[in-house]
């Protein structure tokens, strides 16, 4: 079958290891099913695998991908939940210390076919359409539970996000605004920042600009270089989350006195549950969220799609068609 894998590993080159070709189909496991996507998305995630990040040269090859929605064996449309737990873990699958994620342990979703836990498939709302479904899993679920279980904000709050056109970022903005939540969001590119506000943001600055008001909650996962600038614009008490680290994990200051003085939180995130996933498509499906797409491309032209994203060129989802 076709597949998009993973062959070599380059902190440097990641597009060097990608390889785009045929791959063995999967082998039947007990308790596991294969489903067939229809569409899946890419996420910064699938670099950081060909960084070498999560990902190790005894894995190899390895096929990538961690979003997907498709048919199950008996053509029911299907979200695959891309978090694989350890055999009899009960709660939250982001806290299971053995967890792997589709793409890291087993092979990812950028195939013809993909093998799952059966218990990963969540039932895609009929009205919601397969591109929409595509990108929920990763970006979306991640800003879902950012937003709504780690920052706890309701309507009325004040949320900033850092940076306005990623695939977590562009979510956060469309899910805050439709909950009725106060976005401001920051982009280092003036065009990005305009379409930040068609997304729904009230205010968008530049980035490490001072806000007019502080907020809430901050959404972060450009880490090192929005660090500081998070910690500043927090009110008291308020909630700096964060998931993921682009610019780096090592900011110059970790602003540990104004985190005590302020009574600051500091909230990591990684994905969702399936509980927060089935929930995040009701939601979609119930507010005709669109999503921001940036390119849909058939799964042969993945490359394309991965360099575009490598270069930071993305505003939204890149999208693989099967
Ligand atoms: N823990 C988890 O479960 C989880 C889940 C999903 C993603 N993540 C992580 O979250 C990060 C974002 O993922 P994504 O798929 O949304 O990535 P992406 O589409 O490549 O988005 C990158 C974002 O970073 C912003 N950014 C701002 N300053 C930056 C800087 N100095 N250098 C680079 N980027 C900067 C960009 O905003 P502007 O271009 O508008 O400035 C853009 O919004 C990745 O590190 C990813 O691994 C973690």
């Amino acid at each position: 079958m076709l597949a998009v894998q993973a062959t070599s590993l380059s902190p440097s080159d990641p597009l060097q290891g990608l390889t785009i070709g045929e791959h063995p189909d999967p082998q039947p496991r007990d308790g596991w099913v294969v489903v067939t996507p229809k569409v899946t998305s890419l996420n910064h995630h699938d670099l950081w695998s060909l960084r070498g990040v999560g990902l190790s040269a005894d894995q190899l090859p390895r096929i990538l991908g961690c979003d997907a929605a498709g048919l199950d064996p008996d053509g029911n449309e299907v979200v695959v939940h891309p978090i694989v737990t350890s055999t009899g873990w009960q709660g939250p699958e982001p806290l299971d210390p053995r967890r792997t994620l589709l793409s890291e342990g087993v092979d990812g979703t950028f195939a013809e076919r993909l093998l799952v836990p059966a218990s990963n498939l969540v039932p895609k709302p009929a009205d919601l359409p397969w591109e929409v479904a595509a990108v929920a899993p990763v970006a979306w679920l991640t800003a879902y539970r950012m937003l709504f279980t780690q920052a706890g904000v309701r309507p009325g709050d004040l949320v900033l996000v850092q940076g306005s056109g990623g695939g977590v970022n562009s979510a956060a903005i469309q899910l805050a605004s439709a909950a009725g939540i106060r976005v401001f969001a920051t982009s280092r590119d003036a065009a990005r920042r305009d379409r930040a506000l068609a997304l729904g943001a009230e205010r968008v600055f530049e980035a490490g600009a001072r806000l007019p008001e502080k907020v809430d909650a901050v959404i972060d996962n450009v880490g090192a270089a929005t660090w500081s600038h998070s910690i500043n614009v927090l009110r008291p008490g308020g909630t700096l989350v964060t998931c993921g680290a682009t610019s780096g994990d090592a900011p110059t200051r970790a602003e540990l006195t104004k985190v005590f003085f302020r009574e600051l939180r500091v909230q990591g995130s990684t994905a969702g549950t399936r509980e927060e996933l089935t929930d995040l498509l009701r939601f979609m499906a119930h507010h005709r969220i669109e999503p921001v797409i940036d390119t849909v491309l058939p799964l042969s032209q993945a490359r394309t799609g991965f360099a575009r994203l490598l270069a930071g060129e993305a505003f939204g989802k890149i999208v693989f068609t099967h």
